[in-house]
């Protein structure tokens, strides 16, 4: 089983690298190597959710549980992200700014066992396309969520101050459209 303590510390000790988000990969894909270990560790994904690990000015790791079918608005970090799967799989749709506004860039899929980086400029938008729940581990180089930084509405794209709790809500209502489902559909 991962220790999580251990883990953690990992993660700090690499903040004192001078490319700590290339040092925190490194550490994530050891972990998701083992998935079976890592979900052990942070117990089976059964509803969809922004769990913290660890939450200080200098890094956040988050255990975030992707529920089957749900997708979240773009968004940036304004900080480096390190992304890594131990279940499922996350579709992420990368984004730049244009004079037009917001417009598609590119996107990778992230699949069990798969770690990635994200600049500090990124903007993305995530989906769980499957109907089984995605299990990540995301570690952010800052206060992910005392940082001020932007979302987009999902319809209009219109820019605006990301919200929290929003992004919350997101997860609240996907699980209750995945529960009704499943109740529907058993
Ligand atoms: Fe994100």
């Amino acid at each position: 089983m991962l220790n999580l303590d251990q883990f953690v510390a990992d993660c700090r000790a690499a903040l004192g690298y001078s490319t700590p988000e290339v040092a925190v990969k490194e550490i994530v894909e050891r972990a998701v190597a083992s998935p079976s270990e890592v979900e052990a560790a942070l117990g089976t994904p059964r509803e969809g959710k922004i769990g913290v690990l660890h939450h200080d000015r200098d890094l956040t790791i988050l255990n975030v549980v992707w529920t089957p079918g749900m997708a979240v608005y773009p968004h940036d970090h304004r900080m480096w992200a390190v992304i890594g799967l131990y279940g499922g799989r996350e579709d992420n749709t990368f984004y730049r700014r244009s004079p037009e506004g917001l417009q598609v860039a590119g996107g990778k899929q992230l699949e069990t066992g798969n770690v990635a980086v994200l600049g500090q400029a990124i903007i993305h938008s995530v989906a769980n396309p499957l109907r089984v729940f995605a299990g990540a581990i995301h570690i952010y180089g800052g206060d992910f969520f005392g940082t001020s930084r932007s979302e987009w509405d999902r319809e209009t794209l219109q820019e605006q101050p990301f919200d929290v709790a929003r992004a919350r809500k997101v997860f609240a209502d996907a699980n209750e459209r995945w529960f009704a489902e499943c109740a529907r559909t058993s």
